[in-house]
């Protein structure tokens, strides 16, 4: 039994807005929740700026609404929440902040796991995992391994990810392994890449009022709607999920295609 990753002062959700376990079979969310959301969590050194603090104390303060995130994306029905923390371009970043946004991942996997394992997330991680120092790789693996019967969603943290770095790594993969030009098809590159075993994203959120990609789910994201927020992301709440969630909801998607009920 999953137990809420926010205590709140007012009277618990109703039943229905977490999608029950019937007979192991979950009903699926109505069709304008994305299944899968992706977070392009920006805004951190600008949120500190304005406080006259120092980029990593934004950091820091972008790992304190993370539970309370996730939780108003699973309470919604989003079954995939992908949070990209840190992008392989990252490292030009000064080495006081690398070193902090380091320490903060170990710090928030020690504070946040046990809260998230009981409110029944599977923890998955994209990236490249090679360059992180032993301890954080540890900590990162047994954090997946815990957590991985939980279903009720799939919380998916890119650190040390790039696309062109991951499509790199799976050409790599695939010349490796000997397949041949025949054989590869969009179905076997995408089983190359560490998103595998992901649905591709319905909704890209970025926060801090930037309009850009910046390297993040390039191939995933062929067919993703975007949502831009002005909201830096230290500062997103339940509200924000709302406005970015209430915005796919008006979207139509035609996948090249004509809209259903066109003629
Ligand atoms: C996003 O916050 C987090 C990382 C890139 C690690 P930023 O640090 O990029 O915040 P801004 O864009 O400078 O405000
Ligand atoms: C994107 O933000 C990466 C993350 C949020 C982890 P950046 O702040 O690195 O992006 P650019 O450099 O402004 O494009
Ligand atoms: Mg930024």
């Amino acid at each position: 039994m999953s137990t809420p990753l926010v205590s709140t002062v007012s009277a618990p959700a109703p039943p229905t807005t977490i999608p029950a376990v019937a007979n192991g079979v979950r009903p699926h969310p109505p069709a304008d929740i994305p299944h899968h959301v992706a977070v392009i969590m920006d805004g951190n050194g600008r949120w500190a700026a304005q406080r006259g603090l120092r980029p990593t104390d934004g950091h820091r303060a972008g790992t304190e609404n993370i539970r309370a995130a996730i939780e108003a994306f699973a309470e919604r029905g989003v079954r995939c929440l992908t949070l990209f923390a840190f992008s392989t371009e990252n490292w030009k970043r000064p080495r006081p902040e690398v070193r902090g946004l380091m320490r903060i991942l170990s710090s928030t996997i020690d504070r946040e796991v046990k809260p998230l394992h009981d409110a029944g997330v599977k923890l998955r991680y994209i990236g490249q995992l090679d360059a992180l120092d032993a301890r954080l790789r540890r900590k990162i693996d047994d954090a997946i391994a815990l957590t991985r019967h939980n279903d009720r969603m799939t919380v998916c943290v890119a650190f040390n990810y790039g696309s062109r770095a991951e499509l790199v790594d799976a050409v790599r993969r695939i010349v490796a392994d000997g397949v041949r030009p025949d054989q590869i098809s969009e179905r076997v590159l995408s089983d190359y890449l560490y998103t595998r075993e992901l649905p591709d994203p319905d909704l890209i959120i970025r926060t801090g009022g930037d309009q850009r990609v910046s390297n993040f789910l390039l191939w995933q994201a062929a067919y993703a709607e975007y949502v831009f927020s002005d909201t830096y992301w230290p500062d997103f709440c339940e509200q924000d999920v709302d406005i970015a969630l209430a915005a796919y909801a008006q979207r139509t998607r035609n996948f090249g295609g004509r809209p259903a009920n066109a003629d």
